[in-house]
Protein backbone atom coordinates (compact mmCIF):
# COMPACT_ATOMS: atom_id res chain seq x y z
CA UNK A 1 0.00 0.00 0.00
CA UNK A 2 1.06 3.55 -0.93
CA UNK A 3 0.22 6.75 1.34
CA UNK A 4 0.61 10.55 0.05
CA UNK A 5 -0.71 13.23 2.42
CA UNK A 6 -0.76 16.62 0.66
CA UNK A 7 -1.06 19.42 2.88
CA UNK A 8 -2.40 21.89 0.07
CA UNK A 9 -2.76 21.89 -3.53
CA UNK A 10 0.96 22.17 -4.10
CA UNK A 11 1.50 19.02 -2.87
CA UNK A 12 -1.33 17.21 -4.92
CA UNK A 13 0.05 18.80 -7.80
CA UNK A 14 3.35 17.12 -7.63
CA UNK A 15 2.00 13.97 -6.85
CA UNK A 16 -0.20 14.29 -10.08
CA UNK A 17 2.93 15.19 -11.84
CA UNK A 18 4.77 12.19 -10.19
CA UNK A 19 1.99 9.59 -11.27
CA UNK A 20 1.64 11.10 -14.64
CA UNK A 21 5.57 10.06 -15.38
CA UNK A 22 4.79 6.83 -14.59
CA UNK A 23 1.76 5.58 -16.34
CA UNK A 24 1.85 4.17 -19.50
CA UNK A 25 -0.13 4.86 -22.21
CA UNK A 26 -3.55 2.04 -22.65
CA UNK A 27 -3.65 2.55 -18.25
CA UNK A 28 -7.17 3.54 -17.07
CA UNK A 29 -7.09 5.49 -13.49
CA UNK A 30 -10.04 5.20 -11.27
CA UNK A 31 -10.22 8.13 -8.93
CA UNK A 32 -12.47 7.21 -5.89
CA UNK A 33 -13.61 9.37 -3.09
CA UNK A 34 -16.36 11.98 -2.01
CA UNK A 35 -17.51 14.71 -3.59
CA UNK A 36 -14.91 18.12 -3.35
CA UNK A 37 -12.04 15.21 -2.90
CA UNK A 38 -10.01 16.68 -4.99
CA UNK A 39 -10.45 14.27 -8.09
CA UNK A 40 -11.23 17.03 -10.92
CA UNK A 41 -8.42 19.01 -8.88
CA UNK A 42 -6.12 16.10 -9.46
CA UNK A 43 -6.83 15.69 -13.05
CA UNK A 44 -6.49 19.15 -14.08
CA UNK A 45 -2.94 18.85 -12.21
CA UNK A 46 -2.26 15.21 -14.47
CA UNK A 47 -3.41 17.17 -17.26
CA UNK A 48 -0.72 20.17 -16.91
CA UNK A 49 2.11 17.52 -16.07
CA UNK A 50 0.56 16.24 -19.86
CA UNK A 51 0.91 19.95 -21.14
CA UNK A 52 -2.11 19.39 -21.79
CA UNK A 53 -3.08 23.36 -22.75
CA UNK A 54 -6.86 23.47 -23.13
CA UNK A 55 -8.09 21.64 -20.10
CA UNK A 56 -11.66 22.46 -19.24
CA UNK A 57 -13.44 21.17 -16.13
CA UNK A 58 -15.03 17.97 -15.50
CA UNK A 59 -17.34 16.87 -18.42
CA UNK A 60 -20.30 16.49 -16.26
CA UNK A 61 -22.94 16.14 -18.83
CA UNK A 62 -20.92 15.18 -21.54
CA UNK A 63 -19.87 11.95 -19.70
CA UNK A 64 -16.08 12.67 -21.59
CA UNK A 65 -13.83 14.71 -22.66
CA UNK A 66 -10.32 13.82 -24.43
CA UNK A 67 -7.09 16.22 -24.67
CA UNK A 68 -4.44 15.26 -27.15
CA UNK A 69 -0.71 16.67 -25.00
CA UNK A 70 2.53 14.29 -24.70
CA UNK A 71 -0.03 11.84 -24.22
CA UNK A 72 -3.71 11.42 -24.78
CA UNK A 73 -5.61 11.86 -22.20
CA UNK A 74 -9.10 10.98 -21.71
CA UNK A 75 -11.46 12.29 -18.64
CA UNK A 76 -15.05 10.78 -17.70
CA UNK A 77 -17.01 11.75 -14.89
CA UNK A 78 -19.64 9.16 -14.72
CA UNK A 79 -21.48 11.15 -11.50
CA UNK A 80 -25.25 11.67 -13.10
CA UNK A 81 -25.68 8.43 -14.71
CA UNK A 82 -28.53 6.62 -13.03
CA UNK A 83 -27.91 3.38 -14.67
CA UNK A 84 -24.68 2.04 -15.70
CA UNK A 85 -25.76 0.66 -19.44
CA UNK A 86 -26.25 5.09 -20.14
CA UNK A 87 -22.16 4.34 -20.56
CA UNK A 88 -22.84 2.98 -23.55
CA UNK A 89 -24.01 6.97 -25.08
CA UNK A 90 -20.18 6.92 -25.59
CA UNK A 91 -18.05 4.88 -26.92
CA UNK A 92 -16.74 3.11 -23.46
CA UNK A 93 -14.35 0.67 -24.76
CA UNK A 94 -12.41 3.03 -26.61
CA UNK A 95 -11.88 5.21 -23.18
CA UNK A 96 -11.60 2.18 -20.91
CA UNK A 97 -9.09 0.05 -23.18
CA UNK A 98 -7.58 3.39 -24.30
CA UNK A 99 -4.52 4.42 -26.68
CA UNK A 100 -3.67 6.48 -23.98
CA UNK A 101 -4.41 7.53 -20.41
CA UNK A 102 -8.29 7.30 -19.38
CA UNK A 103 -8.87 9.28 -16.02
CA UNK A 104 -12.69 8.11 -14.21
CA UNK A 105 -14.42 10.07 -11.47
CA UNK A 106 -17.03 7.46 -10.27
CA UNK A 107 -16.00 4.66 -11.74
CA UNK A 108 -18.08 2.82 -9.58
CA UNK A 109 -21.20 4.04 -10.70
CA UNK A 110 -20.44 1.39 -13.89
CA UNK A 111 -18.38 -0.77 -12.57
CA UNK A 112 -18.86 -3.56 -14.66
CA UNK A 113 -17.43 -1.82 -17.63
CA UNK A 114 -14.08 -1.55 -15.72
CA UNK A 115 -10.93 -3.55 -17.55
CA UNK A 116 -9.79 -6.29 -15.51
CA UNK A 117 -6.53 -4.50 -14.31
CA UNK A 118 -6.81 -0.53 -13.50
CA UNK A 119 -5.25 1.56 -11.17
CA UNK A 120 -7.27 2.91 -8.19
CA UNK A 121 -6.31 5.91 -6.35
CA UNK A 122 -8.54 6.75 -3.62
CA UNK A 123 -8.86 10.16 -1.90
CA UNK A 124 -9.76 10.54 1.43
CA UNK A 125 -10.53 14.36 2.66
CA UNK A 126 -8.92 14.97 5.74
CA UNK A 127 -8.85 18.78 6.79
CA UNK A 128 -10.26 21.97 4.22
CA UNK A 129 -6.64 21.77 2.44
CA UNK A 130 -5.38 18.05 3.71
CA UNK A 131 -6.15 14.97 1.49
CA UNK A 132 -4.62 11.33 1.87
CA UNK A 133 -3.93 9.43 -1.08
CA UNK A 134 -3.85 5.71 -1.58
CA UNK A 135 -3.09 3.12 -3.93
CA UNK A 136 -3.60 0.19 -2.45
CA UNK A 137 -1.77 -2.85 -4.19
CA UNK A 138 -4.19 -4.85 -5.43
CA UNK A 139 -2.51 -5.88 -8.50
CA UNK A 140 0.68 -5.63 -10.85
CA UNK A 141 -0.38 -1.97 -12.18
CA UNK A 142 -0.50 -0.87 -8.91
CA UNK A 143 2.51 -1.95 -7.12
CA UNK A 144 4.93 -1.31 -9.99
CA UNK A 145 3.37 2.57 -9.50
CA UNK A 146 3.92 1.72 -6.21
CA UNK A 147 7.46 0.89 -6.20
CA UNK A 148 8.35 3.83 -8.20
CA UNK A 149 6.13 6.73 -6.24
CA UNK A 150 8.46 5.42 -3.32
CA UNK A 151 11.86 5.99 -4.58
CA UNK A 152 10.47 9.59 -6.40
CA UNK A 153 12.27 12.42 -4.61
CA UNK A 154 10.11 14.74 -5.59
CA UNK A 155 6.98 13.28 -3.41
CA UNK A 156 9.25 12.47 0.15
CA UNK A 157 8.23 14.60 2.88
N1 LIG B 1 -4.65 19.43 -0.94
C1 LIG B 1 -5.63 19.59 -1.83
N2 LIG B 1 -5.65 18.85 -2.95
C2 LIG B 1 -6.65 18.99 -3.85
N3 LIG B 1 -7.69 19.83 -3.73
C3 LIG B 1 -7.73 20.60 -2.63
C4 LIG B 1 -6.71 20.52 -1.64
N4 LIG B 1 -7.00 21.40 -0.65
C5 LIG B 1 -8.14 22.01 -1.00
N5 LIG B 1 -8.59 21.54 -2.18
C6 LIG B 1 -9.85 21.99 -2.82
O1 LIG B 1 -10.78 20.95 -2.74
C7 LIG B 1 -11.69 21.05 -3.83
C8 LIG B 1 -11.72 19.74 -4.59
O2 LIG B 1 -12.75 19.84 -5.53
P1 LIG B 1 -12.84 18.87 -6.79
O3 LIG B 1 -11.48 18.63 -7.34
O4 LIG B 1 -13.88 19.44 -7.69
O5 LIG B 1 -13.36 17.53 -6.07
P2 LIG B 1 -14.11 16.27 -6.70
O6 LIG B 1 -13.85 16.26 -8.17
O7 LIG B 1 -13.51 15.12 -5.97
O8 LIG B 1 -15.56 16.44 -6.35
C9 LIG B 1 -11.21 22.19 -4.71
O9 LIG B 1 -11.96 23.34 -4.41
C10 LIG B 1 -9.75 22.36 -4.29
O10 LIG B 1 -9.33 23.71 -4.43
MG1 LIG C 1 -15.20 16.15 -9.79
Amino acid sequence: MFKYISKNEIDTNKFAKAISKYIDNGTLISLNGEMGAGKTTFTKMFADALNIQNYVTSPTFSLVNSYNGDKELNHLDLYRIEDESEVESIDIDTYYYPDGITLVEWAERASSYLPKYYIEIKINKVGDTQREFVIEGKNKLENKLIERLEKDENIKY
